[in-house]
């Protein structure tokens, strides 16, 4: 592999991404797509894209579904291609393509991107010899290759907000962690990065309390129990879902660093 393509979901580029391939993609071109930026806030993509950018990295911005983004993540790897051939004409090497391997956590988008990223490009070379058996390269012109298969990372869960921001994101199972829980840090998070919109959807005060803030929406909603007490975490899951599908807008769940130790 000459370049790793790093998948990593724009509304949490840091903690969708797994710091090993750091390590394992050592002395290899990278390159980072935010993917499913069309649910991200852009002012917070465009920040995160400076942020890696002066890390080194390549950066794409890139809707999978839609194809958006498909011609910058093309003239990316065209670059590295021809830095890579003059690399390689040094060394008196001579027509070895680029080849490229699509990594990222599960449902991060990756085998989404690489229909979309190939498309009709799906002529296969066939399987080499010494490659496991299914693995095949896709042709994408005659200079550049691309591995069908993904390799999947596993997040990095150390931090226990990692963990919170990829369930209410809906990229890992929520039923193995609280609802109202994460409810409660979605709406910790709406209030201090997104004032006002958790206020204009719901018609609610956005109290610093954040159990008051799930107990209005309750109200506002008619998510009420037997005896007409507000229902929690009914509300809970409101906000999550309303979250998913954009009903709060474009919303990124974290902000580059400001420095390092952050
Ligand atoms: P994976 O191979 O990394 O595991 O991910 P996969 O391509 O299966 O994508 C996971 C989910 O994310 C899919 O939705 C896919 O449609 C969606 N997705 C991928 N890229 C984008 C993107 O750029 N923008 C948006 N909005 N969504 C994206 P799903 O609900 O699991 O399936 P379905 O709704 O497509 O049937």
């Amino acid at each position: 592999i000459d370049i790793v393509v790093e998948l990593v979901d724009a509304r949490v580029p840091l903690s969708s991404k797994n710091p090993d391939i750091d390590e394992l993609a050592r002395n290899k071109y990278r390159l980072i797509v935010l993917n499913k930026a069309d649910m991200a806030d852009a002012k917070t993509t465009a920040a995160w894209q400076s942020y890696f950018e002066a890390k080194g990295f390549f950066v794409a911005k890139v809707n999978s579904q839609k194809g958006a983004g498909m011609k910058e993540v093309k003239s990316l790897i065209e670059k590295v291609c021809q830095e890579k051939k003059a690399r390689d004409k040094k060394r008196g090497i001579l027509n070895r393509p680029l080849r490229a391997m699509v990594v990222g956590i599960p449902n991060v988008g990756k085998s989404t991107f690489i229909n979309s990223f190939a498309g009709k490009a799906c002529a296969k070379t066939g399987n080499k010899p010494g490659v496991t058996k299914g693995k095949q390269w896709i042709k994408l012109n005659k200079n550049v290759e691309l591995l069908d298969t993904p390799g999947i990372l596993w997040p990095k869960f150390e931090d226990q907000a990692v963990g919170q921001k990829l369930a209410i994101s809906g990229s890992i199972k929520d039923d193995i962690l609280n609802i109202t829980e994460l409810a409660m840090k979605l709406a910790d998070y709406m209030k201090k990065n997104y004032p006002g919109t958790m206020a204009s959807r719901y018609g609610i005060e956005e109290s610093d309390d954040s159990v008051k803030v799930l107990a209005d929406i309750a109200i506002a909603k008619c998510c009420l129990m037997k005896g007409g007490e507000p229902n929690i975490d009914k509300a809970a899951s409101m906000l999550i879902d309303d979250f998913r599908s954009l009903r709060l807008g474009k919303v990124t769940l974290e902000q580059p660093p400001q420095s390092e130790e952050e």
